[in-house]
């Protein structure tokens, strides 16, 4: 098939390579605002630069403040669309676009890989599967070695927007169950910029599920060890954790303690290279099979309103109900 990609960034010029590798991938569009980085990154993958919507799928890795617009623009014309987390920065937009995809009953896949991930993915089959007993606690952690760009912050929406959101995916689609309450600090003890932008660089949160489950969560933009997402479901049974492999950056302070033996993961890119192709994978055979979306905009709606719950906290400095949250 013909696919369109706009937008040719860190994320974007990743998702280039693997749709030229893919083998449905017969025709590949680049377009980019900057057009001598959407003909560079043309070249190094062996595809085109022309107009994105001239295609049977498109991919959309642009900033998130263009996200909503585009994947209306893909509805409106029947056009299959994978678009980057998250749909938009604010409720009002996301629920738009929920909206309009819905009633165009156009193919829409949102972004969250973590879908994706061979270890998220066993967690979640071995909690349904009953595997674990009755699950009584949730651990999860989302921790980046160094803070993004200083102008990707003002634009990022936050960090349990931007960061955590992935968390909030991850909790819902692991547990089948929905975040009841939100109770989130944050602290600022890194560059001037966070505070700059009213975010914070360090994250807890304590989220209460519908069932009375306990979640912890914790992030930050200065884990100096190396790139860290891991998520941990205790039950009666079995307690089992996601990210637990052999380049957690963790080291054990026990004498003699040889865990783990690999290199820390150094960024999102390389801890998720898998994931990544694995979505798009998915969401090409989804195209061409017309399945449904394995990553709806419902689904990123709704971890949307857990991330607005948490920053909504942590500015009141309360607990604060997914329920309360509104446009
Ligand atoms: N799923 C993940 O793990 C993950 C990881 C990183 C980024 N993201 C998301 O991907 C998106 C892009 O992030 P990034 O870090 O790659 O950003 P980036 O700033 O590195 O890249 C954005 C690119 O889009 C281009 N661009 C900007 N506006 C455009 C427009 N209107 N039309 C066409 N091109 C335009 C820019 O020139 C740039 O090349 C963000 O929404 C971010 O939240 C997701």
């Amino acid at each position: 098939m013909r696919v369109g990609l706009v937008g040719l960034g860190r994320i974007g010029a990743f998702h280039a390579a693997t749709l030229a590798a893919h083998p449905d991938v017969g025709e590949l569009v680049l377009a980019d605002a900057d057009e001598v980085r959407a003909k560079e990154v043309a070249g190094r993958v062996g595809a085109a630069t022309g107009d994105p919507f001239t295609a049977d799928a498109l991919v959309v890795a642009t900033p998130t403040a263009t996200h909503a617009a585009l994947i209306l623009r893909a509805c409106a014309a029947g056009l299959p669309v994978f678009c980057e987390k998250p749909v938009a920065p604010d409720l009002a937009e996301t629920e738009r676009v929920a909206a309009e995809a819905g009633r165009a009953g156009v193919l829409v896949h949102i972004g969250f890989q973590r879908r994706f991930d061979a270890g998220y993915a066993a967690a979640r089959r071995a909690l349904r599967g009953g595997e674990l007993g009755d699950l009584h606690r949730v651990h999860m952690l989302t921790a980046d070695p160094r803070p993004p760009a200083a102008e990707y912050i003002p634009r990022s929406g936050g960090i349990f927007r931007d960061c955590h959101i992935h968390d909030f995916d991850a909790l819902r689609w692991v547990t089948g169950r929905e975040v009841e309450s939100v109770f989130a600090i944050g602290a600022n003890r890194g560059a001037e910029f966070f505070a700059a932008a009213g975010d914070v660089d360090n994250s807890a949160a304590l989220l209460t599920l519908d069932d009375g489950t306990l979640v912890t969560m914790q992030g930050s933009r200065y884990n100096g060890a190396g790139y860290d997402v891991r998520m941990e479901l205790a039950g009666t049974r079995r307690t089992l954790v996601a990210g637990l492999d052999d380049r957690v950056p963790l080291a054990s302070a026990e004498p003699g303690a040889g865990y783990p033996p690999g290199e820390p993961w150094p960024d999102f890119g390389a801890r998720f290279e898998a994931a990544y192709v694995a979505e798009m994978d998915a969401f090409l055979r989804a195209v061409r099979d017309g399945g449904p979306s394995p990553c709806p905009v419902d689904d990123a709606l709704a971890a949307l309103r857990v991330a607005e719950a948490a920053e909504a906290s942590r500015r009141a400095g309360r607990p604060v109900r997914v329920a309360e949250v509104t446009a």
